[in-house]
Order: C-alpha cells, then sequence, then structure tokens
C-alpha cells in the first residue's frame, strides 16, 4: 500500500491495476432464472472507494488523474468479487459438538441425537451459562472466521438461549458485534417445557416484545422434533405482527409444508430445502419468497442436496449461505460453499457469485446498498489471489483470499 499527498481531507480508497472486477450485472434483486448467471466481468480494472462507498469503477485506461489524498492497494494479478453476503448463520452459541461430530462419524445420525437431549439442546446448556460479554466476544471471533474467508455482511441467529435473558443477550451480542439479528426464538423446545404450544406461548408473551426491537427477522425450525406447522404459523404471524421479517428452516429433513406456509405468510425466505420435491420448488418458484440453500449443510450432515439446479431452471430466487453452527455445518467459509454449488449444486461459477451476495443481500433487505461494486453501493469487496474471479469456486477449500475491503477501509489483509 502506498499514499499520495493532498489536500481535500475525504478519505479514499483506489484499488487498481485488477486483472479481473466482477460484479452481478443489471439492478435487479433478487437475480432468478438465466439473470443469476450474469456476472459483468472488467480487465485491468480499478475501484475508487470515497468515504464508505464506491465512487467509480472502471478500466485503468479511464483512471483520471487523482491529486488528492488516496491510499492504493496495488491489485496487480488479483481478482476482485463484492464483499461476501451470508445470510443465515448461527454465530452465537458456546461450547462445541465436537463429540458429537466423533458419534456421527460412527453412525449416529443428527436426529437420533437430537431426540436423546443432545444435539442443539447441549448447545442451548453452554450458551445458558455465559454472559453477554461471553456471546459477544464468541460472536466477534466467528465474525472475524468469516471475515477472512470474505464475508462483509453477516446474519446471526439467536435460538441457544431459549429462555428469556439468553434470548435477548444473544441478540444484542449479535447486534454489538455487527451483525444482523434474526430472533430464533422457536429452533427447540427446551427441557422445561411439556411441549411445543407451551413453549411458542412463553416465547411470545415474555421474549418477542424485546425481542422485535433487536431483531430484523424471526426464524422457525419447521421439522419432525421441533415444531409442527401450526406452531411455526402461531409463532410467525405473532413475529410479523411485531414487525419482524419472517424466514423458516424448512423442507431439512421432511417435507412437512414449509414453503406453502412461507408463501402464505410472505416470508423473505426459505432455507434448507434438502427434502423439497417437484411441487414444493414449483410452488416457490412462482411465489416472491427466496429459498436459501446450505450445501455445507448438507455436505456435513451426509444428506442429499437441495434442488438447486430445478429451481434455478423453475424460476425460483435463490440464496446460498453458509448455516455456521456447531451441529450441522461448522463451517463459516462462503468460497467453499461456491465450490459446493459448483460441484454439487450443478450451478455455474456466476450463478453461485449472485446467489452469495446480491441474492443475500435481498434476503437481509439490503439489496439496494450491498452485494454489488457499483457506483454509489457500500465500499465491500474480497481481493482473490488469483487472476480469474472464478477461482473464488474452483479453488475446492483454498486460502485464496487475500484482502478485505469493508465500507471502504481495509478490514483484513494476509
Ligand atoms: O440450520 N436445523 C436447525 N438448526 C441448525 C442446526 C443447529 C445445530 O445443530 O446446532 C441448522 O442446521
Ligand atoms: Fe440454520
Amino acid at each position: 500500500m502506498s499514499r499520495r499527498s493532498s489536500p481535500d481531507g475525504a478519505r479514499r480508497l483506489l484499488i487498481h491495476d485488477l486483472a479481473q472486477l466482477a460484479s452481478p450485472a443489471g439492478a435487479e434483486a433478487p437475480l432468478r432464472g438465466r439473470a443469476l448467471g450474469e456476472v459483468e466481468v472488467l480487465e485491468d480494472a480499478f475501484v475508487l472507494c470515497e468515504g464508505s462507498s464506491v465512487a467509480a469503477v472502471g478500466r485503468m485506461p479511464e483512471l483520471p488523474v487523482l491529486d488528492v489524498d488516496v491510499v492504493e492497494i496495488d491489485g496487480r494479478g488479483l481478482s476482485a468479487v463484492p464483499g461476501l453476503v451470508d445470510c443465515h448463520t448461527h454465530a452465537c452459541f458456546m461450547g462445541d459438538r465436537v463429540e458429537e461430530f466423533a458419534l456421527r462419524a460412527a453412525g449416529a445420525s443428527y436426529e437420533e441425537l437430537h431426540a436423546a437431549g443432545g444435539g442443539i439442546l447441549s448447545t442451548v446448556r453452554a450458551t445458558r451459562l455465559a454472559s453477554e460479554d461471553e456471546l459477544r466476544a464468541a460472536v466477534e471471533r466467528h465474525r472475524d472466521w468469516m471475515l477472512r474467508a470474505g464475508t462483509t455482511t453477516f446474519e446471526a441467529k439467536s435460538g441457544y438461549g431459549l429462555d428469556r435473558e439468553t434470548e435477548l443477550a444473544s441478540l444484542r451480542a449479535i447486534a454489538s458485534a455487527g451483525g444482523i439479528p434474526t430472533w430464533l426464538g422457536a429452533h427447540a423446545v427446551p427441557p422445561e417445557f411439556d411441549d411445543a404450544a407451551a413453549y411458542v406461548g412463553f416465547a411470545l408473551a415474555e421474549v418477542l416484545p424485546e425481542a422485535a426491537q433487536i431483531a430484523e427477522a424471526a426464524d422457525v425450525f419447521l421439522e419432525r422434533g421441533a415444531f409442527g406447522v401450526e406452531d411455526a404459523r402461531r409463532y410467525l404471524e405473532a413475529c410479523a405482527e411485531a414487525g419482524l421479517a419472517l424466514r423458516l428452516h424448512g423442507d431439512q429433513f421432511t417435507e412437512l409444508g414449509a414453503i406453502p406456509l412461507a408463501i402464505e405468510l410472505g416470508a423473505r425466505s426459505v432455507d434448507h430445502l434438502e427434502a423439497t420435491r417437484e411441487a414444493g420448488a414449483q410452488a416457490l418458484a412462482e411465489s416472491p419468497v427466496v429459498g436459501v440453500l446450505l450445501p455445507a449443510s448438507a455436505l456435513f450432515l451426509g444428506r442429499e442436496m437441495p434442488p438447486a439446479r430445478a429451481l434455478v431452471d423453475a424460476g425460483a430466487a435463490i440464496a446460498l449461505a453458509t448455516d455456521f453452527n456447531p451441529g450441522s455445518a461448522f463451517c463459516e467459509s462462503l468460497p467453499l460453499v461456491c465450490a459446493l454449488a459448483c460441484t454439487q449444486l450443478q450451478l455455474s461459477p456466476a450463478e453461485a457469485l449472485s446467489a452469495c451476495t446480491v441474492n443475500s443481500a435481498h434476503v437481509l433487505g439490503r439489496a439496494g446498498s450491498i452485494g454489488r461494486v457499483a457506483r454509489g453501493f457500500q465500499a465491500d469487496l474480497v481481493l482473490l489471489d488469483a487472476p480469474d474471479w472464478r477461482h473464488l469456486a474452483y479453488h475446492l477449500g483454498g486460502d485464496l483470499v487475500t484482502a478485505v475491503v469493508r465500507g471502504g477501509e481495509l478490514a483484513w489483509q494476509r
């Protein structure tokens, strides 16, 4: 990095001589069908950031003479893509589940461990013991892992407290660590309640009023062994009434009606979809609801992959996310998720990029400000140590993120 001297005081960052700059084409969101795979690639490119926004993007021959104070990053041999957007994580948790991981490797199933009081509830036990400061430190640690993998915006869910104090502390910890908080108040039924309906009654009466002041969205795990359709509907309707956007964990193991419920209630997204069959895919494609696909979770649990190709070909809007959590997807890397999208979901590198940038931004209600490298957008960029941006998906498990710019500042550099 070097600095040119000069007068006017505004913070400027110039990334110059990039071998390639790739960003989803157009200005629409969410992208569907053919448009999902349309990425604009500029060769021999620059990006000029002013304050926290992108001021100009172009090819090097068009770069104006800058006689102002500017920090420079030399992009020779590198490519750049928009800062990645992870719209589905469970980054607020304590402890780990490495014991369970070993048991699963020896043949136990995720659902069996959950039914025996392990799984999510074992993380609930560890998370309830933490102070709010400890929760915040945990989210910050996970946020920094994500940042080094190129994630500049992350959503994170509560859902490992399931009591008033820990749910609210989790949401505050996520917000103060810079995440976008989602209240996953209906993640599992905690042991002090006899059934899902009684727990949902408690959560809505005692936690929702304050959770709605901190969170942007609400989420529910609609699955056998967790919450059924009627409990999910009651929970989501009350959350919508309190002003929260709606998300659902649906069709992870069984199709219980998550897609029709998401459409009926006008949810932002329905996430997982490993068990979705043709009729569900068709219904989703005809709706505005985004299908958030989590291939790292399917891989980690050895489950079938979601029908991504069929969804995109039918016209559904899809996004990609990590599902980062200690049980079903201990993976913070969106580049790895892009690699899985291309090798397991039959998506192209361009479709994968759009799905974890502009379409994820749409799920978070931010497609007008993040997810693209364009004038006026927030200056969030990932520099890749490869001259072709498609290495983002090609380099399986690769360590190719060389620098991350967030809000016009160098947030991380190798
Ligand atoms: O999205 N399936 C529900 N929730 C998370 C897993 C949480 C956990 O196992 O701790 C998921 O996969
Ligand atoms: Fe999840």
